[in-house]
């Protein structure tokens, strides 16, 4: 398993993916103890933390944590859920050695990547500049009730900036009935005239997903090949995307299902009524991936369908009348994904005509 080289236990890693906050317990020289909330990020069995531009009155190296782990490496983070409900108390506990990653590394640049995909917030702070916290984890405890049980009360805005495109999960099984709740969050999509025009495979067998990689897989070699792509990029393309399908625990493949929209002796109207099929489709797929994100879950999307979907009809015996237009990848992230996209800022989306 690639994740946390065993330090960390599927549980451990996916509880600590998904909280926000941790605290960070430092000691100096002399073994005075001292802990701050942190901000963090998680990959492999690193913890990253940046070293940001938060109001603290001291320069960053001269911040009481840095110091310490400069007079003495050991450290320890914990992060916890606190609930009225005792029943869902829980924490996760790392301790390790800490190192200071300096600006100029490869592995400093990755993990600002990383803390900027967590937090927006980060986007708009210099913490490129300063050196970045590294805890090499090299001993994880836990208690209580890791499982995200039920949905974690965030504000929606945050659930919103929260969702991120997932690209490989833990080998963890994802609850039947927590996947039905996302189909519930689907199923509530606005769509036109109320006719819902979209349904839902659910694949988890392995066999399943091999089916469909391997006559998705087919249809894409052939195109690629006709771009003229090299034939060491096809096999690895073909084999990321193999790997994608084969790895998330759970697929949902969403299809247009037309039958139910008005006709129109128009093409004009009728090519508008199936522009806002597909436009319903979106709005039920992002439905889908807020209430995994709200449960627990993340999630990926992939287009590939789009581009073969007889193909995929045939290889899962689907009604003909379905048309696949995308995947949905569910499951525990195995770390906060390596690259999420910036956003443009709202100034360049919008125009006010008052
Ligand atoms: C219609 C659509 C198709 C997409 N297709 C793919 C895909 O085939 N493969 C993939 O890795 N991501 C795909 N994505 C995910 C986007 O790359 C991702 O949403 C975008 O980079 C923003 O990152 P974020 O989702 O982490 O915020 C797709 C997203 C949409 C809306």
């Amino acid at each position: 398993m690639r994740l946390t080289s065993k330090v960390l236990d599927e549980e451990q890693a996916a509880f600590l993916v998904r909280q926000r906050v941790a605290r960070l317990a430092t000691a100096d020289g002399e073994g005075r103890p001292y802990a701050v909330p942190v901000c963090f990020a998680l990959a492999q069995a690193s913890v990253y933390i940046a070293l940001d531009e938060k109001p603290k009155g001291v320069p960053a190296s001269r911040l009481k944590r840095v110091r310490n782990i400069l007079e003495n490496p050991d450290v320890a983070l914990i992060a916890d859920r606190y609930a009225e409900d005792w029943s869902l108390l829980a924490f996760v506990m790392v301790r390790g050695r800490a190192e200071l990653l300096e600006p100029d590394s490869g592995e400093h640049a990755a993990a600002v990547r990383l803390l900027r995909g967590k937090y927006h917030q980060y986007e708009a702070m210099r913490i490129e500049d300063n050196p970045v916290i590294a805890i090499r984890a090299e001993k994880a405890t836990s208690w209580g009730t890791l499982e995200e049980l039920e949905a974690s009360g965030r504000q929606m805005l945050d659930t919103i900036r929260g969702r991120r495109s997932v690209r490989r999960y833990l080998q963890k099984r994802v609850p039947g009935d927590i996947v039905e709740r996302v189909l519930e969050a689907a199923r509530w999509a606005p769509s036109p005239h109320g006719r819902q025009p979209w349904r839902f495979a659910v694949l988890t067998r392995e066999e399943t997903k091999e089916h469909l990689a391997d006559a998705m897989g087919e249809e894409w070699r052939a195109n690629l090949e006709m771009d003229g792509q090299r034939a060491e990029i096809v096999e690895k393309r073909l084999e990321g995307s193999r790997r994608r399908l084969l790895d998330a625990p759970v697929l949902v493949l969403i299809c247009l299902y037309l039958e139910d929209l008005d006709t129109y002796p128009d093409a004009e109207r009728q090519s508008g009524e199936t522009t806002m099929a597909i436009q319903s489709l979106g709005t039920a797929a992002q439905n889908a991936l807020l209430a995994a994100y709200d449960l627990g879950l993340d999630a990926g999307w992939m287009c590939a369908p789009l581009f073969c979907p007889e193909k995929v009809v045939e290889a899962l015996g689907l009604d003909a009348r379905l048309v696949p237009h995308a995947l949905l990848t569910l499951g525990y992230a195995e770390g906060d994904p390596p690259k999420r996209r910036p956003r443009m800022p709202l100034h360049e989306l919008v125009v006010y005509r008052d």
